[in-house]
């Protein structure tokens, strides 16, 4: 298991700066995702972490070591790319022994007599292992076919197991699942985690998409324009972003985003209804976020409500989410509706809704939260 600490990290591109001083520090054992939009600068980062790519200035820390100098294959971490990079004229059991192959190579070379005895043994040990691993991931059946012979969540799990062989202290994952197909990535993703449990071997896992990293992490890093916005565990990033691009990235549908104005007792309004009240009045202009499971259908005479015309449904069985416009004609905001709820879902309806009680986001003009006090989850009280 391998503790990483990243100091400082810059990356520039010629002139480009990617990564503009990241401060990291992953836990032994952890199973950590940098996720964010393409381009970011989480491959990047990855890389740097592999030894492929060296930063323009920063330290790269594994257990304690700086490494900056070591090469890749001296750093004891797996790299597992979204390509597979699978060798196409070999079999699954000769990809996954390549690695150890490579490893082992100068050892038995330099034996010239008892060489060929030691290699002989050596092999049967090298088959074991690769059978053990092969059996672990579920693989065991395919292990004389060839790539193209297989599917793609099993090139994924020939590619996973090439890297879990020798037993790396850490993985480095790239986008492993994105060439799978919806169903099999969902599925995947259980195993990884189920994996990462069994193996209690360091993760870091690279991907753009948030469910991805919500499901599967333990703690995951927001990345955007090359910096980390928000390090937490999923829980923490969902439900307390500190920044109105951490709550637009993560969740969807996606959070209701709506201007409002904060008055002098501190409320945050948006029309003419209170939302929630925050601790300070420094900025006057706002932003409230509220996510669509934290709204619910309501009577039209309730003081709280906020009201639009149903423009469009999506029903997906357990719930249902509305669009809809509101009376001012500029915004829509999507809620969730369970069918058990009886509301009326025909589009054209006039619909009356408030916020749940206790959740509403409020950000300043500038995007960082301002309803939350230092102590993370505590939100002032509420006035509704
Ligand atoms: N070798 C390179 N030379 C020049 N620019 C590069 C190079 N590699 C990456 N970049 C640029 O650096 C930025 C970050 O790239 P990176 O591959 O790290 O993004 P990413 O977050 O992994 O995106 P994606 O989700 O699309 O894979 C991009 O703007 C990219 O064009
Ligand atoms: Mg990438």
């Amino acid at each position: 298991m391998a503790s990483i600490s990243l100091r400082a990290i810059e990356k520039r591109f010629g002139e480009t700066p990617v990564l503009e001083g990241i401060n990291l520090d992953i836990e032994a054992g952890e199973f950590l995702t940098l996720v964010g939009p393409s381009g970011c600068g989480k491959s990047t980062l990855l890389r740097i972490l592999a030894g492929l790519e060296a930063p323009t200035s920063g330290t790269v820390v594994i257990d304690g070591n700086t490494v900056n100098e070591m090469r890749p294959a001296d750093r004891n971490l797996a790299m597992v790319f979204q390509s597979y990079a699978l060798y196409p004229h070999l079999t699954v059991a000769q990809n996954m022994m390549t690695p150890l192959r490579l490893r082992d190579l100068s050892f038995t070379e330099r034996l010239p007599i008892a060489g060929p005895l030691l290699a002989r043994s050596k092999h049967r040990a090298l088959v074991r292992q690769v059978e053990d691993t092969a059996k672990v991931l579920k693989i065991d059946h395919l292990l004389a076919r060839k790539p193209g012979q297989l599917s793609g969540g099993q090139r994924q799990r020939a590619a996973l197991g090439r890297a879990m062989v020798r037993k790396p202290a850490g993985f480095l994952m790239d986008e492993p699942l994105s060439n799978l197909d919806a169903a099999l990535r969902i599925h995947m993703r259980a195993e990884l985690a189920e994996l990462h449990r069994s193996l209690q071997t360091t993760f870091v896992y690279v991907t753009h998409d948030q469910a991805e990293a919500l499901t599967m992490s333990d703690r995951m890093a927001v990345m955007m324009d090359g910096n980390i916005l928000q390090l937490g565990t999923p829980d923490e990033i969902y439900n307390n972003p500190r920044d109105i691009r951490v709550a637009e990235f993560v969740g969807a549908p996606k959070i209701n985003l709506l201007p409002g104005h904060l008055d002098s007792g501190g409320h945050a309004c948006c029309g003419g209804v209170v939302l929630t009240r925050v601790a300070h009045t420094a900025s006057d202009e706002i932003t409230l976020g509220l996510r669509p499971e934290h709204l619910s259908v309501c009577d039209h005479t309730d003081q709280q409500a906020l009201k639009g015309r149903v423009v469009h449904k999506e029903n997906l069985g357990a719930d249902i989410y509305l669009h809809i416009s509101l009376q001012d004609g500029a915004h829509r905001m999507v809620v969730r509706a369970t069918p058990v709820e009886g509301v009326p879902v025909s589009i054209g309806t006039d619909i009356a809704f408030k916020r749940l009680h206790g959740v509403a986001m409020v950000f300043d003009k500038a995007g960082k939260r301002i309803d939350l006090t230092d102590d993370t989850s505590a939100a002032v009280p509420e006035v509704a």
